[in-house]
């Protein structure tokens, strides 16, 4: 085993562990959804969706989605387009290395200078894993905001 390695992944733990005090955690991806049976613990997450682009968009303001323990943010957003009655939808591309990319919310896509950032309102910043290693916690709540992109920025 490469002791760099081990010594990155350990930090990376500690640095996730204390990010991660009230919001969402990073886990490994989840490698299917599982069903949601009457049995299935839930939590509650809200999903919020704006854009600072000009000109007119369909946002979202704390959609709740129930969603079972652990979900990774995938999951809710695709629990969350499954019960909006069409108030949201993604799509994505699939990358080996990064999972789920999200590239269109509600029609609207990625177009330089704007991308989408997911924000871990809890966490009062950017999440720094994917949406598939995201993992929520209840109460959690998930913010897409659609901005320009400044190089540099962090
Ligand atoms: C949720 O994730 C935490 C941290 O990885 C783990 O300890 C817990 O067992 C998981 N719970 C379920 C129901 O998967």
């Amino acid at each position: 085993m490469d002791v760099a390695k081990i010594f990155l992944t350990t930090l990376m733990s500690y640095v996730y562990f204390f990010r991660s005090a009230n919001g969402a955690f990073c886990g490994d991806p989840v490698a299917e959804y599982p069903e949601i049976t009457p049995e299935t613990e839930l939590i509650t997450c809200h999903l919020s969706v704006t854009s600072l682009a000009d000109g007119p968009f369909p946002g979202v303001d704390h959609m709740s989605v129930k969603a079972p323990v652990n979900a990774s943010v995938t999951q809710i957003m695709l629990l969350a387009e499954k019960h909006s009655g069409g108030d949201f939808w993604f799509e994505s591309d699939y990358h080996e290395n990064f999972g789920t990319y999200v590239h269109t919310i509600n029609g609207l896509s990625n177009d330089d200078p704007y991308y989408w950032f997911l924000y871990d309102v809890m966490d009062d910043g950017q999440t720094n894993c994917g949406t598939d290693f995201t993992r929520a916690r209840d109460n959690d709540h998930f913010h897409w905001l659609y901005e320009e992109y400044t190089y540099g920025y962090y």
